[in-house]
């Protein structure tokens, strides 16, 4: 049976506004997603009568309870050739972060067994199947820098060229249900759409130089009431010599724009002596 191997990066937001609460029990948004080279590993092979899903992760279900599963079981009901799938996960990606990780593996599934299947399934269909697996794992598909509306399945992606950002991400021991942190959100009269459209047309100028000034999380205040870690961690990552830092879509994880790789290492040195889960990695451009 034929392997692949797939890289399913992580994201982070560099602006996220929400701009209201929708009958469907969704939210409306504006956000800015960025891509990451944060990412979990899947082995993914086709055949067999059955869907099969192995995790390193002892404590991530490895049943249809899993994104991924059901991201297999979507192509499979589209793709009438075949009828089973094999799938190894290897997670570095920490849950109830706000790092789309679960939504970067399905999208790495969906993608992964297209290819296997010879590109069987347009990116447009593989687009609309993403979207029933969840608001952000579209996005996941293509990837990059994207401008996002709706639910955050309206994509526009920018075309972003050059960005070299080490960036630091720090995860609380907490983690945060996304779920929940938009139960808890109060729609405030202030808004900061503004941020959203700077950033956009920042990037879109490929300009990065001011971009720390525009970054903002409306979720931001809410994860500072169900977990004051965060805000603390961002106080900390901006005195440690981030030149901006921000909460990590719903949360509980927060990033740091670090000046150089050096001083991310150096700052992420002092999170790990501390005993804390950091990571050093990397915007995608
Ligand atoms: O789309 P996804 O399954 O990732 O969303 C998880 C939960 O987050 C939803 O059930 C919903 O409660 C909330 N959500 C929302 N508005 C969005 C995205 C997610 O209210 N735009």
């Amino acid at each position: 049976m034929k392997k692949l191997l797939v890289q399913a990066r992580a994201k982070i937001n560099l602006g996220l506004e929400i701009t209201g609460k929708r009958t469907d029990g969704y939210h409306d948004l504006e956000t800015i997603f960025q891509e990451i080279e944060l990412a979990d590993r899947l082995e993914l092979s086709l055949g067999g009568s059955e869907i099969f899903l192995e995790v390193d992760d002892r404590s991530l279900p490895a049943d249809e309870s899993n994104l991924a599963w059901r991201a297999a079981e979507l192509f499979l009901r589209e793709t009438p050739f075949y009828s089973g799938a094999r799938i190894k996960l290897w997670k570095k990606i920490p849950r109830g972060a706000g790092l789309g990780g679960g939504s970067s593996d399905a999208a790495g599934v969906l993608k992964g067994l297209n290819r296997l299947a010879g590109g069987l399934l347009s990116t447009e269909t593989l687009m609309k199947l993403a979207a029933g697996l969840g608001s952000d794992v579209p996005f996941f598909i293509k990837g990059g820098t994207a401008y996002a509306t709706g639910r955050g399945e309206i994509l526009e992606f920018l075309p972003v060229r050059g960005w070299r950002q080490d960036v630091i991400i720090v995860k609380p021991e907490a983690s945060l249900s996304t779920e929940i942190m938009y139960r808890s959100l109060k729609i405030e009269l202030t808004s900061r759409l503004e941020n959203i459209r700077m950033l956009r047309r920042e990037l879109l100028a490929n300009s990065f130089l001011d971009l720390g000034r525009y970054l903002f999380n409306r979720f931001e205040k809410t994860a500072d009431s169900l977990c004051p870690e965060t805000g603390i961690i961002k106080q900390r990552l901006l005195e440690s010599g981030c030149g901006a830092a921000l909460l990590c879509g719903s949360g509980s994880a927060v990033f740091g724009l670090a000046g150089s790789l050096e001083d991310a290492r150096r700052i992420s040195d002092n999170w790990k002596r501390r005993g804390e889960t950091v990571f050093v990695t990397k915007i995608c451009s």
